[in-house]
């Protein structure tokens, strides 16, 4: 595929004797216009403590050009929605310092999502279709309880475990990051698989293993995995998702023997 002609637009932002400047090279694109070309577009901003990306960016659409595009909710690495690619690593911006980056810094839109414009991009979508796909949902007599009743206590280290997977984000980083979900649209990723392996873990869920395996156990799932690990490696949350995928496979194996 042709990729178009990139230009490069400078900011008109000087630097100052004692003021200390940061670079921003930021990707710019709006699908809906097909006359436009995408061009790299740089921004200077005055460098302060503890600056993040996402304080860059606010004060970038604030003061200097308020038609730039990029997602923030939380602000605190909770919701997942400010991922992007950093000097091409995919990764968050509001937990991106810009002291631990080099000026001048490239700043991409995730590849593997729907781009809305810029930096922005549609994980959502994605995600619920792969939530979908894979059924991410507690099934079981359990959801059919009475909402009085109280809940079966659950052993805490159970919880725990539970809980750890839970801590995804689905900020889409996984997914940017892996080979395989960039060749083939219907791979789960590894957010998917971790999904799965966390209901797995869930008593609440009256599914066997056979009916988990079902929805994984194909080249779109968990053997389409090729252990390249940069999931892993980007996690913001560290999510053990080599292990979790590796697990999966395992106990799949085990079954099929
Ligand atoms: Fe983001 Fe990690 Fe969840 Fe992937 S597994 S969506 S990288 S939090
Ligand atoms: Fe992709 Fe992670 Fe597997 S990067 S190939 S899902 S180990
Ligand atoms: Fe919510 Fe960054 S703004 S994770």
């Amino acid at each position: 595929m042709n990729q178009p002609p990139i230009k490069v637009l400078a900011s008109d932002r000087s630097s100052s004797g004692t003021t200390q400047l940061f670079t921003l090279e930021v990707l710019r694109c709006n699908p809906l216009d097909e006359s436009e070309q995408a061009y790299w577009q740089s921004y200077c901003v005055e460098l302060t403590e503890g600056m993040t990306l996402f304080i860059a960016l606010s004060e970038i659409r604030e003061q200097q050009d308020p038609s730039l595009q990029f997602d923030f909710v939380c602000r605190a690495g909770i919701c997942g929605s400010c991922g992007m690619l950093i000097n091409g690593r995919p990764g968050l911006a509001c937990r991106t310092l810009l002291s631990s980056l080099q000026s001048p810094t490239r700043l991409a839109p995730l590849p593997g999502f729907a781009l809305i414009g810029d930096l922005s991009v549609d994980t959502g979508r994605w995600m619920r279709a792969m939530s979908e796909r894979l059924q991410i949902w507690v099934d079981g007599a359990a959801t059919e309880r009475d909402p009085c009743e109280v809940e079966e206590p659950m052993e805490p280290s159970l919880a725990e475990d539970i809980y750890e997977l839970d801590r995804c984000i689905e900020c889409g980083c996984c997914v940017a990051a892996c080979g395989t979900a960039q060749m083939r649209d219907d791979f789960v990723g590894a957010v998917g698989l971790n999904k799965l392996a966390r209901l797995r873990l869930d008593p609440r869920d009256d599914r066997d293993d056979a009916a988990f395996y079902e929805l994984i156990g194909d080249d779109d799932g968990v053997f389409g995995c090729m252990s390249l690990l940069g999931c892993e490696d980007v996690c913001p949350k560290d999510l053990s998702l080599g292990t979790q995928i590796a697990y999966l496979r395992r106990a799949m194996l085990r079954e099929a023997l």
